[in-house]
């Protein structure tokens, strides 16, 4: 339940893996070929973008012909030394009849930054060669100059951007074992927002599918296409150049734009818009008063406040601008409102424990999030008794524990 769907559903034979089945059988036939004997080229190179299936097709393959995988990402083999005590040590040996050969993957190979590294790089190099079991590495860009040598010493196989119909298929399916019936609209946009990376889609709509059972194209819209964000750059452009008051509050009538998406837009963008640091302040000022006024529109159902909020959000913006020069700066998309939706499950649960140990330990939730959670987190991924005397001293549900057991959040 609290498990990413990336994880959740991820491929575990090749009959899961979508898509990419030029790379998939280029990587059979090779391991295939290492039964045989030693090929010519003892390395594999997968390249290709993010979020396509690169290092899931290494472990199912891994598993189809029952090899050990030992898998390292960069953060594991950044130096020489480890790289020849871990990498060295596996690759050098054939193994005896009945025991299962090894597989070395190195992921994320673009993690090993700079010139420290090179001495690293080297050293996979001449491992390459010199491997007695099958090494693929990995990376996005096999182009990269520093992977040159290794270019001509690996097997290299392209992983492709996933189709967007492809994606489409599989987020549907996703949903329908999740129970949550989608618009089709709404599933071609996440894919087509994707571009191809089949991870973020994944991601996307798990984000905002959470806690729903429907799932509107409504819902996904803001995400935006590529029409709908001209519109909003034409209203933003007009908003922070307008010269009259007039002129500012006119802008929003050239699109039908969701006020509150406005809002945001305009709020994420105005640092970057006025470079003046108190036409900055002043524009804050005109848009802390749009935020009150839109709350009170909202709480009070006080339609008739809405044209004041839409004043300050436009023409006090405008207004604000008397030093800061008008050059061209692209507009940003609203970090809060990608943020605010992945992490909604997050603050939810966070709240939901504050609460709940607050009202034992006498405190506040927001200082049981603080000072509380963080170690309760240590206690529950490292000691079960103690887990299980707090489980029920708290009486936390399976959804808060495993959430307590997660990591990082
Ligand atoms: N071709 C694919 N088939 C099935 N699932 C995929 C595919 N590509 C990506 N995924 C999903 O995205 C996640 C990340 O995939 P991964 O192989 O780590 O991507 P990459 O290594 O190319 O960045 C997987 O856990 C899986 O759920
Ligand atoms: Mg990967």
């Amino acid at each position: 339940m609290a498990l990413p769907w990336t994880e959740k559903y991820r491929p575990t034979s090749v009959t899961g893996f979508v898509d990419n089945g030029k790379a998939l059988r280029q990587l059979d036939e090779w391991l295939t070929s290492w039964t045989k004997g030693t090929p010519r080229k003892k390395a594999a190179f997968l390249h290709g973008p993010p979020g396509v299936g690169k290092t899931v097709c290494v472990e199912v393959l891994a598993k189809a012909h029952d090899f050990d995988l030992i898998s390292l990402d960069a953060s594991n083999y950044r130096t020489k030394n480890a790289l020849e005590r871990i990498v060295g040590a596996a690759s050098s040996q054939r193994p005896l009849f009945g025991v299962k050969g090894r597989l070395i993957v190195l992921d994320e190979l673009e993690g090993m930054s700079g010139s420290q590294d090179r001495g690293g790089l080297s050293t996979i190099a001449r491992l390459t060669k010199t491997t007695g079991c099958p090494m693929v590495l990995i990376a996005n860009d096999v182009w990269n100059p520093r992977f040159s040598s290794l270019r001509s010493s690996c097997f290299v196989i392209k992983f492709q951007r996933v189709p967007a119909r492809s994606i489409i298929a599989h987020i549907r399916k996703i949903c329908v074992r999740e129970g949550v019936l989608a618009e089709e609209e709404a599933l071609s946009l996440i894919a087509k927002r994707a571009k191809g990376d089949l991870r973020s889609a994944m991601m996307d709509i798990q984000a905002l599918s959470q806690g729903k059972s429907f799932l509107a194209y409504e819902d996904v819209r803001w995400l935006g296409d590529r029409d709908r964000q001209e519109a909003i750059f034409t209203v933003l452009g007009r908003v922070f150049n307008a010269k009259t008051c007039w002129e500012a509050r006119r802008a929003v009538d050239v699109a039908d734009v969701d006020y509150e998406m406005l809002f945001e837009w305009i709020y994420e963008n105005a640092p970057h818009q006025l470079s003046n640091i108190e036409d900055l302040s002043a524009a804050l000022d005109a848009l802390s008063r749009a935020d009150i006024y839109f709350r009170r529109v909202r709480a009070f159902r006080a339609w008739k406040l809405l044209k004041y909020a839409f004043d300050q959000m436009t023409a006090g913006v405008a207004m604000a601008r008397e030093k800061s020069p008008r050059r061209w700066v692209s507009f940003k998309f609203p970090q809060r409102i990608s943020v605010m939706s992945r992490t909604r499950r997050t603050r939810r649960l966070r709240k939901e424990l504050g609460l709940k140990l607050g009202a034992t330990l006498h405190m506040s939730a927001d200082s049981v999030v603080r000072d509380v959670l963080p170690y309760l987190r240590i206690m529950f991924s490292n000691d079960d008794a103690a887990a299980t005397k707090l489980m029920d001293t708290f009486d936390l549900d399976e959804t808060l524990v495993a959430y307590l057991r997660e990591s990082g959040g």
